[in-house]
C-alpha cells in the first residue's frame, strides 16, 4: 500500500466518528482531503446532515464542490468535532502542523472544536517533535526582523517558505519554517516563547487540543484514542 492509499483510508475511517446534525470543522491537506470527500458523498447519499467550517480557502472550495453546507464559527458558537491532518504527531498527542501553511485558521477551528481528531499517515508518528521544520505563520511587516528573534530560539535555519517568491498564506501572511531538529520535547513552553514574539501570528505546535489519531499503516488503520481526552 502506498502513501496516498494509507491518506485515503486514514481519510474515510475517521468517517466513522462523523454523526448525523454535527458541526464539523473541516481541516487542510492530502489526507484530510478524503475525509471532506467522504463527508461530501454521505451527504448526497442521504445518510447524514451536517454542517462545515472550513480551515482554508482550498478547503472551502473543495467542501462547496462536494456540496457540504458552509457555516461561519460565530453562526455555530462550539463545533463539535474537527478533523484535521498532521505533519508530526508525539506520544501527548502534541502536533506540528503547517505543511500546508493554513496554521491559523487550523488553530481558530480547533480551539473552538469539542473534540479533534487527527488523519496521518504512519510515518508522521514521532518520539520527540521537530524533525518536520516548525511552521511560524509571521505578518510581512518587517519579517526579517521577526525571523530573527525566532532564529535565536531555533537551533537551526529558519528559511521564508518559497524563498525568492514567498508563499504568502490565506491571512496574507508569510510563513517561517523553523528546522529545530527532534528537540521539541516541550512543546507548550516553546509555543508560548515563540508567542511572546511580536510579529508572529501563529505558530504551528499544537498542545492539548488532539483527542485522537487515526493512523494508517502497512495494510491497516487504527484509532489511537488519548487517555483522558474528550473522546475516551
Ligand atoms: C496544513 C496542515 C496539514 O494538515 C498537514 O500539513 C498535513 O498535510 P498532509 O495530509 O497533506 O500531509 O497542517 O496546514
Amino acid at each position: 500500500m502506498d502513501t496516498e492509499d494509507r491518506k485515503r483510508l486514514a481519510g474515510i475511517e475517521a468517517c466513522n466518528w462523523v454523526k448525523d446534525g454535527m458541526s464539523l470543522g473541516l481541516g487542510t491537506g492530502s489526507t484530510v482531503s478524503h475525509t471532506v470527500l467522504e463527508i461530501g458523498r454521505m451527504i448526497s447519499e442521504g445518510s447524514i446532515s451536517v454542517v462545515g467550517v472550513p480551515t482554508s480557502l482550498a478547503t472551502r472550495e473543495l467542501a462547496l464542490r462536494v456540496g457540504i453546507p458552509l457555516v461561519t464559527l460565530s453562526e455555530v458558537g462550539a463545533i463539535d468535532l474537527v478533523i484535521d491532518g498532521t505533519d508530526e504527531f508525539d506520544p501527548e498527542f502534541s502536533l506540528i502542523k503547517g505543511g500546508g501553511g493554513a496554521l491559523t485558521r487550523e488553530k481558530i477551528v480547533a480551539q473552538s472544536s469539542k473534540a479533534m481528531i487527527v488523519v496521518a499517515d504512519d510515518r508522521k508518528r514521532v518520539d520527540v517533535l521537530g524533525k518536520f521544520h516548525l511552521p511560524v505563520e509571521v505578518l510581512q511587516f518587517e519579517w526579517e526582523a521577526t525571523r530573527g528573534l525566532l532564529s535565536a530560539l531555533c537551533p537551526g535555519a529558519v528559511k521564508i517558505r518559497g524563498g525568492e517568491r514567498p508563499f504568502v498564506t490565506d491571512n496574507g501572511g508569510y510563513i517561517l519554517d523553523c528546522d529545530f531538529g527532534e528537540t521539541i520535547t516541550d512543546p507548550k513552553s516553546l509555543e508560548l516563547e515563540i508567542l511572546s514574539i511580536a510579529g508572529v501570528v501563529e505558530v504551528g505546535l499544537f498542545c492539548d487540543m488532539c483527542d485522537a489519531v487515526v493512523l494508517a499503516g502497512e495494510g491497516n488503520v487504527e484509532t489511537i484514542v488519548k487517555e483522558g481526552g474528550r473522546l475516551s
